[in-house]
């Protein structure tokens, strides 16, 4: 049942097995999954009918037995946003609302639940990640739902919400005293030597993966169509380029066609490497320090900020970088008018779609998918103090009244 014939540099095009491997030993490049798309021969149909998880797109994803988790993972709602719309002035508008995906409410359940089975089938015993926190929280359920043993490396800086999302779980956490890319650079060098299955290191090929079906799904429930434009947010690279990839397959299998929708990348002012790099025209983003309240997206030196670069160029994107406030302030209004409450990275690809509508990058009459990737449950420190307090009375009836009558002479 799988289509998948080995892996491939993403650059020199040289082959490898499929392996737990991630880098060209001839160029360093990135490796990624090949297929014989060929061989598949699906139907919107035949997808249509399957269970509404990620898994209904299994014949273009890198594993080569059954799924093991993720069985309520993907197929996420794609919210048709009048309201917010309207407040925009853009005339068709979506939210992709990863905000709700299960079992721990962001995009990261896509991607550890291909990585996690992946792990198995290569005879991992431990699971590991380097985490800004959302993929922590991933690793450590999907572990768990496994029953294998889990270890998660995150900056000793997060949210509460992030620490006990992984937490609960009870996985081994390492807080790092570091940023996110300190992180990174320590698990690179247990991955070399412990023979851990770092979901995000050495199973990147596999991982990277997960993240093609949000594009899958977003075609799909558009009636299998591409947006015009759509908008992600950029941290390590992972979504973008891998939306792009899946948009791209689809048609390669025949369930689509048409033009691919503009990519546009989504950053906070306080962490845009790839922003940066693409308003100089540069090829490679310059790492940066980074110092935002997104942290989920505080990525300084992204692992395949390259990918990201080509797509959003190839595409005929651009990119936004958008400050702090303008973050929260997205967050609200996404809450206040479709009811979607999402973390700073949420806030961050909303932010970010204003600033290019507003631009005149992006045209009002044309279709926009926004995705939304994370909750705003696990980071409610970032408005706590933006709220309008709750009313504060007694049980008396009376002081209903009086205040009820006090409101009327507002209004
Ligand atoms: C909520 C959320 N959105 C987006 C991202 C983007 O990550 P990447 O660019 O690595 O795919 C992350 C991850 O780090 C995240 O936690
Ligand atoms: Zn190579």
């Amino acid at each position: 049942m799988t289509a998948l014939i080995g892996l491939q540099c993403h650059l020199c095009k040289a082959s490898f097995p499929a392996e737990a491997i991630y880098v060209c030993d001839k160029c360093l490049g990135p490796l990624e999954p090949v297929y014989d798309y060929s061989s598949i021969h699906l139907t919107r149909e035949q997808i249509e009918r399957r269970p509404k998880n990620l898994w209904r797109y299994r014949e273009l994803l890198p594993i080569t037995g059954e799924p093991r988790t993720g069985f309520n993972s993907g197929y996420t709602p794609l919210v048709r946003c009048t309201r917010l719309a309207e407040r925009l002035g853009v005339s068709e508008l979506y939210i992709k609302d990863d905000s709700v995906n299960h079992p721990t409410l962001s995009y990261k359940d896509r991607v550890v639940s291909v990585a996690a089975t992946r792990a198995v089938e290569l005879g991992f015993k431990v699971l590991a990640c380097a985490s800004t926190g959302n993929l922590a929280n991933s690793v450590a359920a999907h572990a768990a739902r496994l029953g294998i043993e889990s270890c998660v490396f995150i900056p000793d800086n997060l949210e509460a919400g992030k620490l006990l999302g992984s937490a609960i779980f009870n996985p081994t956490i390492l807080a790092i005293a570091g940023n996110y890319d300190d992180v990174n650079r320590l698990c690179t060098q247990v991955a070399d030597r412990y023979g851990w299955g770092f979901v995000n290191i050495n199973l990147r090929s596999y991982y990277a993966e997960g993240a093609k079906t949000m594009g899958f799904e977003i075609v799909e429930q558009l009636g299998w169509r591409y947006p015009k434009h759509l908008i992600s947010p950029v941290a390590g690279g992972t979504l973008l380029p891998r939306i792009v990839r899946g948009l791209r397959e689809l048609r390669e299998i025949g369930l689509v066609d048409g033009e691919l929708p503009k990519v546009y990348a989504a950053q906070a002012a306080g962490c845009s490497p790839v922003v940066n790099a693409l308003d100089a025209g540069l090829e490679y983003p310059e790492p940066v320090r980074p110092n935002t309240i997104a942290k989920s997206i505080a990525i300084g030196n992204p692992a395949d900020g390259y990918q990201v670069i080509q797509c959003v160029k190839a595409t005929g994107g651009a990119g936004a970088a958008v400050s702090d406030e303008a973050i929260v302030g997205a967050i609200q209004l996404l809450a206040e008018t479709e009811g979607i409450f999402t973390e700073p990275a949420g806030g961050t690809t909303l932010a970010a779609t204003i600033d290019l509508i507003k631009r005149g990058i992006i045209p009002p009459d044309e279709s926009i998918v926004v995705c939304i990737t994370g909750n705003g449950y696990k980071t409610a420190e970032v408005v706590a103090d933006k709220l309008t307090a709750p009313v504060r009375l007694s049980r008396a009836f009376k002081e209903f009244e009086a205040w009820h009558a006090s409101r009327e002479a507002v209004v």
